[in-house]
């Protein structure tokens, strides 16, 4: 089974194909830092309110350590359990995409933050700044939860690690991530720092397949072992979701407080909660909240990621047309 303990080497037969399709499908969206240019976005941020200054440099903060406390769980904890080659291989990708994303953010606070002391402060927020520091603790608490294990031995050990995956999926990825590209979007809505919202195209749709695969992973296991899956761990995803929610609305308090016009911390929260409640619905599991999506601009850009993804499909393949023109030529 794919939770079992081990280091199944066997990739073929292949037990998890849709897996293999996932890793594929990834490499199909490769995208470099260096395609995005963020100095456009420099004219932008002299025009803010104090207001806008204060949720951009909150943002960027956020954005500093995010991904890579990510990428932290998924080499101790989520690669370790998931024993089959063909998750590896994804997960594996997916180590590659985290690795973007913190160059990506590394160069948004280069380019943002020209002072070497805010930068500093930026990488200490989880320390520093209360609205971080609990989501730091939040993801910490859940990355420790797996302590010392080292194997899945028992129907306890693997409700831990189905805990600690839909936790990094639904919460961290699914709502935390999603929170902040909320207000990338909503910045561009106005017409403001496109150069970011064009490098956030590409990490949300990363994201939403860091979270596709990791639901997949949820299907799978509960399909080979239906007992996991019982109303106890329902209602500690329920439990859990409901903390991110509010761990994401005091985020929200620190970064709408100064009065941004447009974006209501109200409307925020109920966002938030409409986003708890899809991930639930990607569970199986009922709404918590029924909340409705207060932000026309973050439906839009559901069409957008789509239009984007097969542009760069069609550009993609130029790409390789024309490399092997150019190789035949020279040869
Ligand atoms: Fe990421
Ligand atoms: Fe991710």
């Amino acid at each position: 089974m794919l939770l079992d303990p081990g280091m199944s080497l066997t990739l073929r037969p292949m037990r998890y194909p849709a897996f293999f399709e996932r890793y594929r499908d990834a490499i199909k969206n490769t995208w470099t830092v260096e395609e995005v240019d963020l100095h456009s976005d420099l004219a932008d941020l002299g025009k803010l309110s104090d207001a806008e200054r204060h949720l951009v440099s909150r943002l960027v903060a956020f954005f500093a350590t995010g991904d890579t406390i990510v990428a932290n769980n998924l080499v101790l904890n989520l690669y370790q359990h998931v024993n089959a080659p063909e998750a590896r291989l994804y997960l594996s990708r997916q180590l590659f995409e985290e690795a973007v994303h913190v160059q990506f953010y590394l160069n948004l606070l280069d380019t943002y933050v020209p002072d070497e002391q805010e930068r500093f402060e930026a990488f200490a927020a989880v320390e520093n700044i209360p609205s971080i520091s609990r989501k730091a603790d939040f993801c910490f608490r859940w990355i420790d939860s797996l302590g010392d294990l080292k194997e899945l031995r028992t129907r306890e050990d693997r409700r831990a690690f189905l805990l600690n995956l839909i936790c990094f999926a639904a919460c961290i990825e699914g709502l935390f991530f999603y929170g902040a590209f909320a207000y990338v979007y909503f910045l561009r809505s106005r017409g403001l720092l496109n150069g970011l919202a064009s490098g956030t195209n590409w990490v949300f749709r990363d994201e939403s397949m860091h979270m596709a695969f990791a639901f997949d992973v949820v299907e799978v296991a509960r399909a080979e072992e239906p007992d996991l899956f019982d109303d106890d761990l329902i209602a500690q995803v329920k439990a859990m979701l409901a903390e991110a929610v509010d761990c994401e609305a005091q985020f929200a308090e620190d970064l709408l407080g100064g009065g941004v016009s447009g974006m209501s911390i109200t409307d925020m929260r109920h966002y938030l909660e409409h986003v708890a409640d899809r991930r639930l619905a990607q569970l199986g599991i009922p709404p918590l909240y029924g909340a409705k999506n207060p932000f026309a601009f973050m439906e839009l850009q559901d069409v957008q990621e789509l239009s984007n993804f097969f542009e760069r499909k069609v550009s993609a393949y130029q790409v390789g047309v024309t490399g092997t023109v150019t190789f035949d030529a020279d040869f």
